[in-house]
């Protein structure tokens, strides 16, 4: 039998790209590889990168370079570049980098193992269609290895919102939902390999449209239908658009168990001027007024966002607004960036904040919202939390889990006991995680 090959591959960004390095990984398998963690001795390096935020394409221009003596002493090594990059540059990444074998973006990853396979017979290969196929439907599923407890399933790609800062629309292209039979099919497989959570991936997760006997189904309906299969204990759904959140989907939260009281919401801004401009299509007021309803179902749901700081026309009246918003919202948890210009988006042609105030900015509400962060932790301290066990901690006979509001909690417990939800007491709070003993 001939040795398996190595597969190294490296995942920027979001965990959508988590899922799609998981699904090319298991679709090479069909090639002869296995994946490695290491980039040395392996036979084929897979970066799959993240387009989001300025500079990501020259990181990964200095991340090719280091790969070139990896190369120089074994010309056999492939290398491929899939994701938001690969889409975004295309044919310029072979132009600047030719010893960069194929160039993937993440609507053609059905055809990876066929690019694969003739790295060597044609020259550099580039595939960056938006193909009316699924690109799911091709991938084959690996043998029935167990996997963790908790694991991502895309539902949904794509995004038509065209926010004028942002470069998803452009590298993942318009809204497409999977197919309602596709994914409960996948989610079956995945509970028969031990998976006892799910986290429903999209870019716009909420916008899920499928249909199902004849009948339109949204994301409620897919959660609750998924809420029937008994192994499975929590079901979990990211990242939201604010528009999208319909009434039955603000219901499931109240009327779901297994339904996780945790929502990413993102907001951006706080301020209606700030919000137009970035053309998010609400007002803060509407999105107070849907935290407001979302709470009304589910008390103690654990809010969660996204903001930008220095959006091109900010003043510090607007970014006053962001910091009066989350004050009234109180995040559990929320990711903070400055604004970064990105080329061929409506914004990045607009007159910049300046860079020391973005930098201000950032720290003043960073510090707002960890504070609400800490609040909110330690109100969990004293509690006893249900947590499902996911893998060993740091120190010996230490285990990490996940609280039901996602908090990271560790505890003094047994290996064997991953993949089960164990009651236990919270005993402290620390800066990014939860200490708890066993009850
Ligand atoms: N679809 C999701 C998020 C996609 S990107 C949504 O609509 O919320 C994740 C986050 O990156 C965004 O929520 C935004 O806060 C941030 N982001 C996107 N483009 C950015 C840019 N040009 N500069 C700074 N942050 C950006
Ligand atoms: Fe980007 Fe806006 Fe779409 Fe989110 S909704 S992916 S921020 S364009
Ligand atoms: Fe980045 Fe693409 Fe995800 S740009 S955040 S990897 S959709």
């Amino acid at each position: 039998m001939s040795e398996p090959k190595k597969l190294f591959v490296k995942t920027y960004g979001c965990q959508m790209n988590v899922y799609d390095s998981e699904r090319m990984v298991s679709a090479l398998g069909g090639q002869g590889y296995v994946e490695t963690d290491t980039p040395e001795g392996a036979d084929m390096i897979l970066l799959n990168t993240c387009h989001i935020r300025e500079k990501a394409a020259e990181k990964i221009y200095s991340e090719l370079g280091r790969y070139k003596p990896f190369k120089a002493a074994n010309p056999d090594l492939k290398i491929g570049v899939a994701g938001c990059v690969a889409q975004a540059e295309g044919e310029e990444i072979i132009r600047r980098q030719p010893m960069v074998d194929l160039v993937v973006g993440p609507q053609a990853y059905h055809r990876l193992p066929e690019m694969e396979s003739k790295i060597g017979q044609v020259k550099a290969q580039v595939d960056t269609e938006f193909p009316a196929e699924d690109k799911f439907d091709h991938l084959p599923r690996g043998p029935k290895a167990r996997r963790a407890p908790s694991a991502f399933l895309t539902v949904q790609e794509g995004c038509d919102k065209f926010c004028a800062f942002c470069v998803v629309p452009y590298t993942r292209g318009a809204e497409v939902s999977r197919s309602v039979e596709q994914i409960l099919a996948e989610a079956h497989d995945l509970v028969e390999r031990g998976v006892v959570e799910i986290n429903l991936l999209g870019q716009n997760v909420n916008a899920y449209h499928g249909t199902h006997d004849g009948r339109e189904w949204g994301l409620a309906q897919l959660i609750r239908e998924l809420a029937k299969i008994d192994e499975l204990k929590r079901i979990r759904f990211t990242t939201s658009h604010p528009n999208d959140m319909d009434d039955d989907l603000i219901a499931a939260h109240g009327d779901c168990d297994k339904l996780m009281p945790y929502l990413h919401l993102p907001v951006q801004a706080g301020s209606d001027k700030v919000l137009k401009a970035m053309n998010r299509k609400h007002t803060a007021a509407e999105y107070l007024a849907l935290i407001e309803r979302i709470r009304a179902a589910r008390p103690d749901i654990a809010l969660s966002g996204d903001f930008i700081v220095g959006f091109p026309g900010e003043t510090e009246e607007d970014f006053q607004a962001t910091l009066d918003l989350c004050r009234e919202v109180r995040y559990g948890q929320a990711y903070s960036f400055k604004y970064s210009p990105r080329p061929g988006t409506p914004a990045a042609d607009r007159t910049h904040v300046d860079e020391a105030e973005k930098n201000d900015r950032l720290a003043r509400l960073q510090a707002l919202l960890s504070q609400h962060q800490a609040e909110f932790q330690n109100s969990m301290v004293g509690k006893t939390l249900p947590v499902l066990l996911e893998k060993p901690g740091r120190n010996p006979g230490q285990m990490i889990g996940k609280s039901e509001f996602l908090h990271a909690v560790h505890m003094d417990a047994s290996p064997d006991q991953v993949g089960k939800i164990v009651q236990a007491k919270v005993l402290w709070s620390e800066r990014n995680s939860l200490a708890a003993e066993l009850i």
